[in-house]
Formats: C-alpha cells, structure tokens, sequence
C-alpha cells in the first residue's frame, strides 16, 4: 500500500509508471489511499503489495462493475423466474458481490473499511433494486392475470341441458302407473305380428270391412296369403297372447288376467294433423268368471278420475269393435271448457279417450278360455290423443317431428 506523496516517491524509486496504478486514489482519514491492483508480490517496507488480484482499489472497481452489470441485467427482467435467477446469480452465496466479501480476508486493515463499506452499499442497493423490482413483477403478474382471466359476475350462466323422457313415454308411464295401482299388470307384446293375431283372432273375419279401419303396413305377405306378417295395427292381438300363454299354465282351469298392454302400433294412413302412421296404445284387459259390464263401466270412471281429476264426468257410448260385444267409446267432459263447448271440443263438450267393450266369445275362446264360464272386458287408449287434449297439443306430427322446441316444454 502507498500512502500519499510517498507512493509517488516509491513509484519512482521501483521505476513504475502511472498507469500501472488503479484509477481511483481514496481519501480514507483525510489521507489518499492509492490501491494497486498489480500481479506481482513485493515488499518495501511500510506497505507490503500481495496479489494484486484481491486489492482493495481493484476491489472497490470491481465492486462498482458488479453493481452496474447487475442493475443492468435487473432492469430487463420481466417474469418471476429469470429474477430468481437473477437473485442467484448476484446476491446468492456465490455471487461475485458475496466473493468479494469472502476476500476481505486478503485485504489490509486499512482497506478493510473502505472496501467493506462500499460492498455493503452495493449489497444494500442490489437488495433494495431486487426488493422493487420483485414487487412490480408481481403487480405486473397480477394486473395480466386480471385482464387475461376477466370474470364477468354478471353474465348469465350456461344452462346444463338434462335429458328427460319423451312427452309420449312420459304420458305412457302416467297411464300404466294408475293402470298399476288399480290390479293391471304390464304384459309387453311384439310389434310385429301375423294377420292371425292381429285381426283373425280378434273375430275379423277374412274381408271383414272392419279391417278398413287399421289398414296396414305388410313386411312379408308372398307365400302366406292367409297369414301375412305385419306391423301390428293395435295392441289387442297382445291379449290373445297374454290369454294363450296364462291358459297354458292350467288349460282346465285358466287363472285370471288383469293386465296392460302398452306399446307402439302402425297404421298406413296419410300422415295429416290428427293422423299419424305410428302411435302409442295401452290396452287393458281383465278376464275372469263373474266380470260385468258394470266393471268395464266403474274401472273407466275410475280410471278417467285419475287421469284427467276427481270431478271428471265421462259418458259411454254404443260403438263397435269384431272383438268387442257389446261395446263402447269412452268420452271425457271437455276439461278444457268444462263441458260448455270450445274450438278443442269441437262444441260438444266430450272428448274421445278410448275404445271398450266385454270381450267377445269368440276371443275369450281363441284365448283358451271357455265362454260359458268366463267373461272379461277390455279397452284400448292412446296417451298421444290424451297429452293432445290435455296440452291442446294440435297437431299430431310434433310427437315424431324430433324438434326440441317443441319436446323441451315436457
Ligand atoms: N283396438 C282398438 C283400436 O285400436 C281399441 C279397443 C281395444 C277397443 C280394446 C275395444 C277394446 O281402435
């Protein structure tokens, strides 16, 4: 070390030129401090020169690049990552800021103090930079995260769309659950059918005109001109299967039946408003010894009073089905007018929702059971024509149309 005019002196006298000095003479104690930063070891006797590398001069320029590099690389940093790197790499324990501090060691105690103060500024400023920059990264982190995942409170949310029953199954499931309470049990039958079951066995006779009414939809007809299969046309062929099948089980002395019959049934008609070539039907049938027509009437009105309410007036007219005698239609007081007449009455105050009768000999003996003993009535409904009348639905070709507009308000 060379303190004042004398290190000029020993300059001189070691035969040194200027610039082998540091740039920067301090004045410590009102004295100047010339720090050298020269390789070499050497000893003049009141100050001793030890590896240039680790002087104080050098090291208080070192210290002055190592704060201007830092603030530097700091003031580019825009995320938090590359600033956690840039705190290791500048005031973490290997830093070059914190070697500095692991050489105070090398330094004389003069330097000791200066050099010491000035690297605890820098640490300080490296600090407090860090500590500022580190809080605007994260404002900026929170303001683009504010922008980026903007929630609007005010918005209305997404609707979940839940699936339900179609309007005909879930008037179909109304039927059979009142149908269930009254005794009747569910006997599924198969939509296609052989022209027996369908007409011959329910008393059509071969050209009879009654099989106008339900003309059909043939799937195999060639090679069996007395028997051709077809799509059913109603679910009465289902109750000589359900007779045949219980009869079976005691041919002498077949047990009762009290059933419902539902499912789809196929006619080939002109699609228009009021027909359509596919519908629903539930049948029912009770068969057993002592069954009167006073039955058929208070099972009905029963039935019509769950339906449709416990003020429900029904009225029975003379009608005619080759499976039926005697039989009847089942009208229902208008409940859209309560009987006064209105556009879904057509001005009479009724409204159709069935077909009934005692079934007839003949069918009962086609079913296997004896017509001498036993007696049984049935009727057959359609719950389209029903959710039509209590929706004031007025066109039938919704039901198969498929528009959810139309199938989301069940
Ligand atoms: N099967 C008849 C029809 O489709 C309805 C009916 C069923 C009538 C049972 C009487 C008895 O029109």
């Amino acid at each position: 070390m060379f303190v004042g005019a004398k290190c000029i002196a020993l300059c001189d006298e070691f035969g040194w030129y200027r610039e082998n000095f540091p740039s920067r003479p301090m004045i410590v104690d009102g004295r100047f401090l010339f720090l050298d930063n020269r390789p070499q070891t050497v000893d003049h006797g009141q100050s001793s020169i030890v590896n240039g590398q680790e002087f104080g001069g050098y090291m208080l320029d070192k210290l002055n690049e190592i704060e201007k590099a830092a603030l530097e690389s700091l003031s580019a940093i825009a995320d938090q990552s590359a600033l956690d790197a840039w705190r290791v790499a500048n005031v973490g324990r290997s830093s070059p800021l914190m070697q500095v501090f692991a050489g105070f060691g090398k330094l004389s105690k003069e330097e000791r103090p200066v050099v010491g103060a000035e690297a605890n500024r820098v640490k300080a400023a490296l600090e407090s930079a860090l500590e500022e920059k580190s809080q605007a990264v994260k404002n900026a982190a929170l303001a683009k995260s504010l922008e980026e995942e903007k929630l609007d409170v005010t918005l209305p949310g997404r609707e979940v769309h839940v699936g339900r029953l179609h309007p005909s199954n879930q008037q179909l499931r109304r039927v059979l659950a009142i149908l269930a309470e009254m005794g009747f049990q569910v006997y599924t039958s198969r939509e296609v059918e052989t022209d027996e079951m369908n007409f011959q066995m329910l008393n059509f006779a071969p050209h009879h005109p009654a099989r106008e009414m339900q003309d059909s939809f043939y799937v195999e007809a060639e090679g069996r001109e007395d028997n051709p299969i077809l799509m059913r046309t109603h679910t009465s062929p289902g109750q000589i299967r359900a007779m045949r099948e219980a009869a079976a089980t005691n041919p002498q002395n077949p047990p009762p039946i009290r059933i419902a019959l539902p499912g789809m049934c196929y006619r080939y008609e002109q699609i228009t408003a009021r027909s359509e070539i596919q519908f629903n039907q539930v049948e029912g049938l009770a068969v057993g010894e002592g069954i009167t027509f006073a039955d058929l009437k208070g099972t009905l009105t029963d039935f019509a009073r769950r339906m449709f309410g416990q003020d429900a007036r029904v009225r029975f007219r003379a009608s005619y089905f080759p499976f039926t005698e005697p039989s009847a239609e089942v009208d229902v007081e208008c409940f859209v007018c309560g009987g006064k007449g209105c556009q879904v009455c057509k001005n009479s105050g009724w409204l159709e929702i069935l077909g009934c009768g005692m079934v007839h000999p003949n069918v009962l003996q086609n079913g296997g059971y004896d017509p001498k003993r036993y007696t049984g009535f049935a009727f057959g409904m359609g719950p389209e024509r029903q959710l039509m009348l209590r929706n004031k639905i007025n066109d039938i070709r919704y039901f198969w149309g498929n528009d959810v507009r139309f199938l989301e308000q069940f």
